[in-house]
């Protein structure tokens, strides 16, 4: 956590601000900014601004809309280095007013201002501000504005100014104006920032006013883009209008006769139109007919239409949280600044930044393809479909890119806005090729949830095969290992350019293997289409079998029990964390990038991930043990950081940490975490907090088109509620302590799986998010007492060597495999043994110890476990054995209660042994029980371990004070029966 403080009062539905501070401001423009998802207006007052420099960013943007320049380069231009830059504009003002009385003008700076309060309100979609004003002379006006940009039309913005004289009567002096005079701001040093050009880049090609009516035509230097920007105005009083210009700017003045206690109302509406989507000599009669409509509509319309469109947002986009009004009031920031910044036509997409500041340059990163568009894919699913759309629309630009790498198929620009890449960093952006299979991720994910084929054989497949081709040309196979991509970066930029990136390879194992499957499906079901797929870019079956094999065939690095986030990674020095004080982070501000790069240390989530986006490929004893070893390696530096361990994090049950997580993604912006929420916002952030809540909390993965959840509640809630759309239905589902309500909400029913049990949802269900399903028993000093045999075994041994032994020695012996315990043993020797010998001793015991259990018979059971064993069965409740013994099966046999298990877990395939949960939570898996429904039982403390760390209710038997780490802890086998471990089970999971 870095520096996140209260700065808004906690509302529901609103973010209030009671004072204006020039200190904060320029974070209080981008929290107050109002969009459309194309326009986007920052924070800033109608009257301009009179503070000190740099405490301002004054900016209105278009989504999409940039401007080139040169990149300077120290030395020559690498080859397929970018040539220029992309820079989001600040475009031309539209929403200036200013109001005079007397000659003298309300400027928030004055110092007889009172009662001043700006707030966002998210149900209707507008920030309003108010405040009273008192002139020079005694004259008191109330001046209340509202703004918005409408959802509803694309092109417009409105607002309204209303000024009450509350202690006189006469005349006062509405100017509103439209400015071409605008620049971006300079970058300053923080590469977050946006870097920008010197000055004004926009250049004034027309002006146009008549009556009311003002506009300007403007146009971008190096791409030649036009915009056209034009207001028109609608008073409630008989007004003098006067019209006063200049080069770059039209002012129309209103004169009113205003009254006491009367309101005069100014209505302003805003038209942008671009050449980005219209030819240039069309755009001055689409903003004059906007307006005209605007005008005939009417402001309330217009705000009655906001509030309608907002309405049906919320109706899948809100979340509920009982008990916890600070976050309740960022999520409902986060969904709302969200619809706001994304871009809904196909042409335009969702910067990291959205539209409320330079910071990023207002670049789409692959933070749309991982985080915004699973975030809207069950929020408003179309606007998914327009983020893939434009991904299209931009796909000749990322078949230029992959021939400028020498490349065949197509390589998607790391940052864009135009599709051409524009990073001149390529170690951590070109070298980041899992865009690609970010970009197919989503579109796998679209397709499953939305069942939109159409799409997929389309535009869909265009995309699956050009970067499918790409990835199959840019791999290589590699003896001894398969096939693989060297000289990568994952998403982790603090390593870059690296071999074998375990996301980046899984990603595109998956990839490859959709693109076969729907290359096959494509040939069955439309095979027109697949012949122009072969005409127009000469796939074929022969190809696709290719990507088959190299998917099959894809390297993951494995070391120490580890998954390598690639191949070297785990061989490096670990980064001096205790040796770094906290105000050096984010490190990349303070530390080399190469100092970094030579270490074990993470700037955002990586195989953590893929754990997430390819959940089903690990187990869940993988996921554990490779999220405690790179979770402590990670700073979080990046704001995408946090949800996803979150989301890991509550999977495995670490709900504090998840928690705590999820404060930190939820209030990234209202709490400024980042202290940068004055270059924008942070929309990753925003959207992993609603995937916190139902991917992190609530468990949900779409795996083959199904929606599985595994629902958990922090303690500190009772209870949220969210909905979701899917497969053409929305889905409602609130969780509580206890139990998850799923209800249909609209459509026809739904199968979902709810912690492994496939559950068809029409009408409400109601289902325990705890239940006794399985029982994992261990072996030895639980089913039956081998205990003592081990202790002869290796007792023969120990005395042949010469080493002292004992039971209490042999305790420590007890759940720990073979090889282990003799290293335990060989620990009091003086001597030191070969790799063959200690290979013989083993042999040794075991001979030995199969000899003594050759003696088991069914009355060796311990007592109670038979009687025990058919009340589980008779109950349905299953049941394994997780021993770290090979003669488990053996004994069972002998014992005669093989038949009880349906599994015993191999010891012979574990990477590691008890005390780690890896046999627990395989038996688990093998299941298909979640490790929160099961109950281990075990005598020794290595294997209490293993089962607490598997997350599972833990049973002891022997001495509580050596099984301290257990929930329950018997001192015989007797004492159990399903009503006590039923009860344990309860008494422990609450
Ligand atoms: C169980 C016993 C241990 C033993 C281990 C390996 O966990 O409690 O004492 O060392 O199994 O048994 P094995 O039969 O494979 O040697
Ligand atoms: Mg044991």
């Amino acid at each position: 956590m870095r520096s996140g403080q209260i700065i808004y009062p906690f509302e529901p539905w609103t973010v209030t601000e009671s004072s204006f501070d020039t200190e904060t401001n320029q974070r209080d423009e981008t929290v107050f900014a109002v969009g459309n998802g194309y326009i986007g207006i920052r924070g800033n007052f109608e009257e301009g601004y009179d503070g000190p420099p740099g405490t301002s960013l004054h900016g209105t943007y278009l989504n999409g809309f940039y401007d080139s320049s040169p990149i300077a380069y120290p030395k020559a231009r690498h080859y397929g280095h970018p040539r220029v830059h992309q820079t989001m504009l600040n475009v031309t003002d539209g929403k200036l007013v200013e109001l005079y009385v007397d000659g003298e003008k309300f400027n928030l700076f004055s110092e007889r201002i009172g009662e001043y309060s700006r707030r966002l309100d998210m149900r209707k979609g507008t920030v309003i501000r108010t405040q009273v004003w008192e002139t020079a002379t005694g004259k008191k006006l109330r001046i209340r504005i509202e703004r918005f940009a409408s959802f509803a039309r694309k092109h417009l913005a409105a607002i309204r100014y209303e000024v009450t004289p509350l202690n006189f009567s006469g005349e006062i002096l509405l100017a509103s104006s439209v400015d071409g005079r605008v620049a971006n701001q300079a970058g300053g040093g923080d590469p977050r920032a946006g870097s920008a050009f010197n000055g004004q880049v926009l250049q004034t090609k027309e002006a146009y006013e008549h009556r009311t009516f003002g506009a300007l035509l403007q146009s971008t230097s190096m791409t030649n883009f036009a915009l056209l920007c034009g207001v028109e105005h609608a008073l409630s009083h008989a007004y003098e209008l006067e019209t006063a210009a200049g080069d770059q700017w039209i002012e129309k003045r209103f004169r009113v006769q205003a009254e006491e206690n009367g309101t005069v109302v100014l209505d302003k509406f805003i038209a942008y139109y671009t050449s980005r989507d219209n030819p240039e000599e069309k755009l001055l009669q689409l903003a004059t007919d906007e307006l005209e409509a605007a005008l005939t509509a009417g402001y309330a319309e217009l705000a009655a239409a906001q509030q309608a469109f907002l309405d049906e947002y919320w109706k899948s986009a809100d979340i509920l949280v009982q008990g916890d009004a600070e976050l309740q009031q960022a999520l409902r920031f986060n969904a709302y600044h969200l619809l706001q910044s994304v871009g809904r036509d196909g042409r335009t997409n969702i910067g990291a930044k959205g539209i409320t500041g330079e910071g990023y340059d207002g670049h789409y990163f692959w933070d749309t393809e991982t985080y915004m568009l699973p975030y809207f894919l069950y929020v408003q699913p179309d606007i998914a479909k327009q983020l893939l759309k434009f991904r299209h629309y931009i796909l000749p630009k990322a078949r230029e890119r992959a021939r400028e790498m020498g490349e065949a198929g197509a390589l998607y620009a790391w940052r864009t806005i135009g599709g051409e890449e524009t990073s001149a960093y390529p170690s951590a952006s070109t070298a980041q090729i899992h865009i690609n299979a970010d970009i197919c991720y989503a579109l796998k994910k679209y397709v499953e949830a939305t069942g939109d084929k159409p799409f997929l054989y389309e535009e869909g497949a265009d995309i699956l095969f050009e970067t499918s081709r790409y990835f199959a040309g840019a791999g290589a196979w590699i003896e001894g290992r398969g096939f693989c991509f060297t000289g990568v970066t994952g998403p982790d930029e603090y390593t870059t350019v690296v071999d074998n990136n375990a996301y980046t390879n899984l990603m595109i194992k998956d990839q490859l293997e959709y693109a076969a499957q729907v290359a096959a499906a494509l040939r069955e079901e439309r095979p027109e289409r697949w012949a122009a797929l072969v005409a127009a870019m000469g796939i074929s079956e022969e190809e696709v079998a290719r990507w088959s094999e190299a998917a099959a065939g894809i390297y993951i690095h494995r070391q120490n029990g580890l998954i390598g986030q690639d191949d070297s990674f785990l061989n490096k020095p670990v980064w001096d964390f205790t040796a770094t004080p906290e105000e050096n982070y984010p490190l990349m501000m303070h530390y080399h990038s190469l100092r970094i790069n030579r270490h074990q240390v993470l700037k955002q989530a990586d195989l953590v991930m893929a754990m997430y986006t390819q959940s089903p490929r690990f187990a869940t004893w993988e996921k554990q043990r490779n999220y405690n070893y790179y979770e402590p390696l990670t700073t979080h530096d990046s704001s995408l950081s946090t949800c996803i361990h979150g989301i890991i994090g509550a999977e495995l049950g670490y709900m504090d940490k998840a928690y705590g997580f999820f404060q930190q993604t939820a209030r990234v912006d209202l709490d400024d975490y980042h202290l940068n929420v004055k270059d924008g916002i942070h929309t990753a952030s925003m959207a992993g907090s609603r995937l916190m809540i139902v991917d992190g909390f609530a468990g949900m993965r779409q795996v083959d088109g199904e929606l599985q959840f595994a629902p958990d509640i922090p303690a500190q809630w009772t209870s949220y509620a969210f909905n979701l759309r899917f497969a053409g239905s929305m889905l409602s589902v609130q969780v509580t302590k206890d139990h998850t309500v799923y209800r249909l909400a609209e459509g026809e029913p739904l199968t979902i799986c709810h912690l492994g049990n496939r559950v068809e949802i029409e009408g409400e269900v109601t289902l325990p998010n705890r239940a006794l399903e399985a029982v994992i028993f261990d072996l030895d000093g639980v089913l039956t007492d081998t205990a003592e045999f081990h202790y002869e075994a290796w007792l023969e041994l120990a005395n042949e060597l010469g080493i002292p032994f004992d039971k209490a020695y042999n305790e420590n012996l007890k759940g720990v495999d073979r090889r282990t315990s003799l290293e335990f043993l060989l620990q009091r020797s003086d001597r030191r043994y070969s790799e063959v010998e200690k290979e013989r001793f083993m042999q040794r015991k075991n001979e030995r110890y199969r000899e003594l259990i050759h003696r088991i018979r069914p009355e060796h059971l311990l007592p109670g476990i038979g009687e025990l064993l058919e009340e589980l069965k008779a109950r349905d409740i299953r049941m394994a054995v997780a021993s770290a013994s090979r003669n488990a099966a053996a004994i069972l046999a002998s014992l005669g209660i093989t038949g009880y298990f349906d599994e015993i877990v191999d010891a012979g395939m574990l990477e590691r042994g008890k005390p780690d949960p890896e046999i627990f939570l395989r038996a688990a898996e093998a299941l298909g029980v979640p490790p929160r429904n099961c109950l281990g039982i075990e005598d020794a403390s290595s294997g209490v371990e293993a089962i607490r760390c598997a997350n599972m209710v833990a049973i002891g038997i022997g001495d509580p004070g050596t099984l301290i780490n257990a929930h329950r802890v018997f001192s015989s086998t007797r004492k159990l029966n399903l009503a006590i471990l039923s009860d344990s089970y309860h008494l422990a999971a609450n």
